[in-house]
């Protein structure tokens, strides 16, 4: 639709990102950022407001699916925050600001994905943390190594949202009565949802001390009630 692939099942793919036609090649294409700083000390605790961040993403961000991607990883990324790292609601909202825009140049500017939002980020003197953490959610494209909480926790999810959100669009009950063991047999499937990169998900698994089988039923849990 509207000259996009959107993956089998309709989900988004390379870095759990939708791609346009011939994802494989535009996914090769995308460019090292050739930089590992980003945003600037003096602007830590600058962050946009919900609504804020909400108007720049469907501005940004026509595609539906796209945005449901984004407002997951966002959702998960929140979560993982208060219930995980125990860390207080300020500094949970940066890691929903980092989940939700992280693609948000992928439908408009898929071959400078991310240096344009991160450009646009720093030009509006947002928290360093936020774009470092967008910065590093895809290592292997972008060339930005995660290295906080927060940055290994957006790689971790990434992929591994996209492809439990199409495992779920595939039960006649979605994520009604999902299980772990289900998602795991799913990703030993090279066939099934085939573009969500196994070898991402192991290399932000081999990042934190969290067994997979934690992650996968955090995401159905929280998933399933969004
Ligand atoms: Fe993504």
């Amino acid at each position: 639709m509207n000259g996009y692939y959107l993956g089998q099942f309709g989900m988004p793919t390379k870095t759990g990102c939708i791609l346009p036609i011939n994802s494989n090649r535009m996914a090769d294409a995308l460019q090292p950022l050739g930089r590992t700083k980003f945003g600037n000390q003096a602007n830590i605790g600058n962050v946009l407001s919900k609504e804020e961040a909400l108007q720049l993403l469907t501005e940004w961000v026509p595609n539906e699916k796209l945005q449901l991607h984004m407002k997951q990883v966002a959702a998960l990324m929140k979560a993982w925050a208060l219930k995980r790292e125990n860390l207080p609601e300020e500094d949970a909202h940066n890691w929903w600001i980092a989940g939700l825009l992280h693609d948000a140049d992928w439908e408009k500017f898929p071959e400078e994905h991310c240096r344009v939002i991160i450009e646009e980020l720093e030009k509006r003197n947002i928290d360093p943390s936020i774009i470092q953490c967008i910065a590093s959610h895809g290592p292997r494209h972008f060339g930005v190594e995660p290295h906080s909480a927060t940055d290994k926790m957006i790689y971790m999810f990434d992929e591994l949202s996209g492809f439990i959100h199409a495992a779920a669009l595939v039960r006649p009950t979605k994520y009604e009565g999902m299980d772990v063991k289900s998602v795991m047999k799913k990703l030993k499937t090279p066939a099934f949802a085939a573009q969500v990169s196994r070898e991402d998900i192991n290399d932000a698994l081999g990042r934190i001390s969290t067994p997979l089988e934690d992650i996968i039923e955090f995401i159905i849990e929280e998933q399933k009630s969004n």
